[in-house]
C-alpha cells in the first residue's frame, strides 16, 4: 500500500486570493498529518503564486513527517532549498504561464543542470527525487545521474478522455514503475490523481508513495462547507 504525500499548495492559493493570512498552510499541514498524511508536499514556484519562502521555514519547524519540496532547477530556488533543508526535494520542470506542472522533467536535455543541482542538494543532506514522464529513457537517465528516487507523472493517465486511452497510459506507468523498481529505484507517482482514478495506481505494488494535492483540497472545501456554515450561523444567532 503506497504512502500518501499531501500537496498543500492550493491552501496557499486560497490565501493569496486576498493576500491575507488565512488559510495557513502550516495549519493545513498539521491537520493532514493528524489524519494520516505520510508527508507534506509544497512547490515553491519562481513566481511565488501560492507557497512563499516563509511558509517553508514554518513548515520545516512544525511538521513531524517529511517535508517534500517540489522545485525547479533555478539557482535562487536551489539556494533557498539549501537554507530550508527539506527532507526531500523533488525536481520538476517549471514554466511561468502554466496552471500546473505540465509533463515531467526532461533529464536528457537538462542532464548537466540536473547533475549540478542534485550534487548541491545532496551535499546539504537533502534527498532528491526526479519528477519524470513514465518513459524508460528518462528512467535510464535518472539511473545515470545516480538518483535513486523518481516520481512518475500520472497527468496523462488522469486526463485520459476514455477508458482505452486511460488503459494505455496506465500501462505506461505500470511498465515504467516495474522497470525502475527492477533497477533498485524508489518509485513514487503523482499529478492529477483524484477520488475516481487513484485506485488503479494505488494497486501498483512497486509504487511507494502517491503525491496528491488539488483533488484533496477541492474535496475539503465541499465536505467542510456544511460545518463552516453551521458555525457561522451559530455565531450570528
Ligand atoms: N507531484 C508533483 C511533482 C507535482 O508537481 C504536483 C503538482 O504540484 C503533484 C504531485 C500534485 O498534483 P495534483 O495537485 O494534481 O494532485
Amino acid at each position: 500500500m503506497p504512502k500518501l504525500g499531501v500537496n498543500i499548495d492550493h491552501i496557499a492559493t486560497l490565501r493569496e486570493v486576498r493576500h491575507g493570512k488565512e488559510p495557513q498552510p502550516v495549519f493545513a499541514a498539521l491537520i493532514c498529518e493528524a489524519n494520516g498524511a505520510d508527508s507534506i508536499v509544497v512547490h515553491l514556484r519562481e513566481d511565488r503564486r501560492h507557497i512563499k519562502e516563509t511558509d517553508l521555514y514554518l513548515l520545516k519547524k512544525v511538521i513531524k513527517t517529511k517535508l517534500n519540496l517540489e522545485m525547479s532547477l533555478a539557482k535562487d530556488i536551489v539556494k533557498i532549498a539549501s537554507r530550508v533543508k527539506p527532507d526531500q526535494a523533488t525536481l520538476v520542470p517549471e514554466r511561468r504561464q502554466e496552471l500546473t506542472t505540465e509533463g515531467g522533467l526532461d533529464l536528457i536535455s537538462n542532464f548537466r543542470k540536473v547533475k549540478e543541482t542534485v550534487k548541491i542538494l545532496n551535499s546539504e543532506g537533502i534527498n532528491v527525487s526526479l519528477f519524470i514522464d513514465p518513459d524508460k529513457r528518462q528512467i535510464d537517465m535518472a539511473k545515470k545521474l545516480s538518483v535513486n528516487m523518481i516520481e512518475l507523472h500520472t497527468g496523462r493517465y488522469a486526463e485520459a478522455k476514455n477508458i482505452k486511452e486511460q488503459d494505455r497510459y496506465y500501462n505506461e506507468i505500470l511498465e515504467s514503475a516495474n522497470y525502475a523498481s527492477s533497477l533498485g529505484m524508489v518509485v513514487n507517482a503523482g499529478h492529477g490523481l483524484d477520488y475516481y482514478n487513484v485506485s488503479r495506481i494505488a494497486k501498483i505494488k512497486v509504487i511507494e508513495e502517491l503525491n496528491i494535492g488539488y483533488s484533496i483540497v477541492c474535496r475539503a472545501v465541499i465536505v467542510g462547507l456544511a460545518c463552516a456554515v453551521k458555525e457561522m450561523k451559530a455565531l450570528i444567532q
